[in-house]
């Protein structure tokens, strides 16, 4: 073998001609810890959209699917294994026209409504206020209610509110006990509005931030009940939401809630396909998901401004990758498959959510079941784990973690079509079980890569975990094939000379405990 030094990247030229770089290096640094992962920056969305709720969670007492009090089973129970910190209810677009009183009571006699916002189709508000409940209770999750100030009113919330969280023996509360409650629910997290900017009231920011201070003023609970209150930011880019929201909302908000989705093409009108893509596609969207450090660093910036003791808290409330829908599918349903690359999307922005966990505290990605880039999917009686599932189990250890500066060096770009992104993406963090844990991604398709692993001060034994991967950039799981994408265990160790190298495969993820 031929060593040729060409400034700092050292060439090995094995007897088959194989040109191989030199390791990229990631090195933790341990001795100073950063801020802590929020566990609910792996938080969820589930809409009353598609089947992200009806059929694909919620089934009822009476059906034959197996369930508890009408949530199924299974499905709950996959969830339950992904640890879900927390769950966002009932929109999106939808809360902007939801009323609260309509999904209460004996739920024969609830009114049947027209989900105006998603397929035109019949809402028969079976979910309300209690399943929630129900189904953050079966998961362990927070709960996150957003609620409706484009159709409602102060008063319309306020009495949410009051129903939700009053001990006391006031008319709502008791009706709350007539409807099976007696003690008050857990609402941790209330928001006021949902894209103001757009399907939640076509609003200015000054406008929005008015109403906003006008309505908070009247959401009154017991102090240990009493919400964090989150207010809807604005459209993208548009920085002047940040500005206006940061500047003026600061006493009375925990944080303002941001969207930023994926799109291959970048454009609305043709997104781009769930499965079946080429690398142009695959480039562009891993290419895209990672602008969401540049949406944040962007937006912070403007809140380091306003908010220098950051005190907003910056909530991705809606991520996640968006494509046409499956032919044959009703495009009011958002339904698409999801791909090894939706986990790899899914790594890269946890991985950017942890550069920034002074700033970012909740992020839900959208959403749980059925719609957009989802943990599962389901037919009938069957569910099917996806590898955005997967993606976000390797990671649980990374749930209120504290972040450790990680420096990554010889870091080799990814280039297509003239364009180029980082190869490797990588964090780490020492997690509740005491031990350091390191994620890795290998956003190339076509090339496995070597990463140097060194945290000064301590021997690295091994590392050992696991990977997900798969032999086409478009693998998923089908009713068929449920297996067909699922994580294989990983570890490596040292060698004589102490030093650890991690092979992670071409487009891939590894999530590892260093030992
Ligand atoms: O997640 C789907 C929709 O996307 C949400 O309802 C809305 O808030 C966003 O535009």
């Amino acid at each position: 073998m031929n060593h040729i030094k060409r400034g700092v990247l050292t060439l090995c030229l094995l007897a088959s001609g194989v040109v191989l770089a030199d390791p990229v290096g990631v090195t933790i640094d341990t001795t100073k810890p950063g801020p802590v992962i929020n566990k609910n920056i792996y938080g969820q969305f589930a809409e009353h959209l598609g089947t992200g709720i009806y059929e694909g969670i919620w089934v009822g007492p009476k059906s034959k699917i197996p369930n508890t009090n009408g949530w199924r089973n299974d499905v709950v129970g996959a969830l339950k294994a992904m640890h879900v910190p927390l769950v966002r209810w009932p929109g999106g677009c939808f809360a902007d026209e939801y009323h609260w009183r309509d999904g209460i009571g004996a739920r024969e006699k609830r009114p049947v409504k027209v989900n105006t916002n998603w397929g035109g189709v019949e809402e028969s508000n079976a979910v309300g206020t209690h399943e929630f409940f129900e189904l953050a209770e079966q998961l362990g999750a927070e709960t996150y209610v957003n609620g409706n100030l484009g159709t409602g009113s102060a008063q319309e919330m306020s009495e949410w509110i009051e129903y939700m969280t009053s001990d006391s023996k006031s008319t709502l509360a008791e009706l709350r006990r007539k409807n099976g409650r007696d003690k008050p629910f857990k609402v941790n997290y209330f928001a006021i509005g949902n894209e103001a900017w757009g399907c939640g009231g076509n609003m200015s920011p000054q406008h929005y931030a008015n109403l906003y201070k006008n309505v908070e003023t009247f959401l009154r609970a017991p102090p240990q009940y009493r919400p964090q209150m989150i207010a809807s930011g604005g459209n993208d880019s548009d920085l002047t939401w940040t500005d206006t929201l940061s500047k003026e909302l600061k006493k009375q908000t925990y944080g303002i809630s941001f969207h930023y989705y994926t799109i291959p093409t970048g454009q609305w009108e043709v997104k781009g396909v769930a499965t079946g893509f080429k690398e142009d596609q695959w480039f562009s969207t891993l290419s895209n998901t990672i602008k969401m450090d540049g949406f944040i660093k962007a937006n912070s910036a403007i809140m380091d401004k306003n908010d220098p003791e950051k005190k907003l808290g910056f909530l991705v409330d809606e991520w996640g990758t968006w494509y046409d829908v499956e032919k044959g599918t009703n495009a009011g349903f958002l339904f698409q498959q999801n791909t090894l690359r939706d986990a790899v999307v899914a790594a890269l922005n946890f991985n950017i959510f942890h550069d920034h966990a002074d700033r970012v505290r909740m992020t839900n990605i959208a959403q749980m079941v059925n719609v957009l880039q989802a943990m599962i999917i389901t037919d009938k009686d069957k569910m099917v784990l996806t590898p955005t599932y997967h993606a976000f189990q390797m990671y649980v250890p990374f749930q209120d973690a504290t972040s450790l500066p990680l420096k990554l060096t010889n870091n080799p770009r990814y280039s297509y079509n003239g364009s180029s992104i980082p190869e490797i993406s990588a964090s780490a963090a020492r997690a509740k079980d005491g031990k350091l844990y390191l994620a890795l991604v290998n956003t190339n398709p076509t090339k496995e890569a070597e990463v140097a692993v060194d945290v000064p001060g301590q021997a690295i034994k091994s590392v050992n975990g696991r990977v997900l991967t798969a032999a086409a950039m478009d693998t998923h799981n089908t009713f068929q094939s449920p297996e067909a994408i699922k994580p294989a265990p990983y570890s490596a160790t040292a060698g004589a000379d102490g030093k650890l190298t991690v092979k992670i495969p071409a487009k891939a993820v590894i999530v590892v405990a260093v030992e």
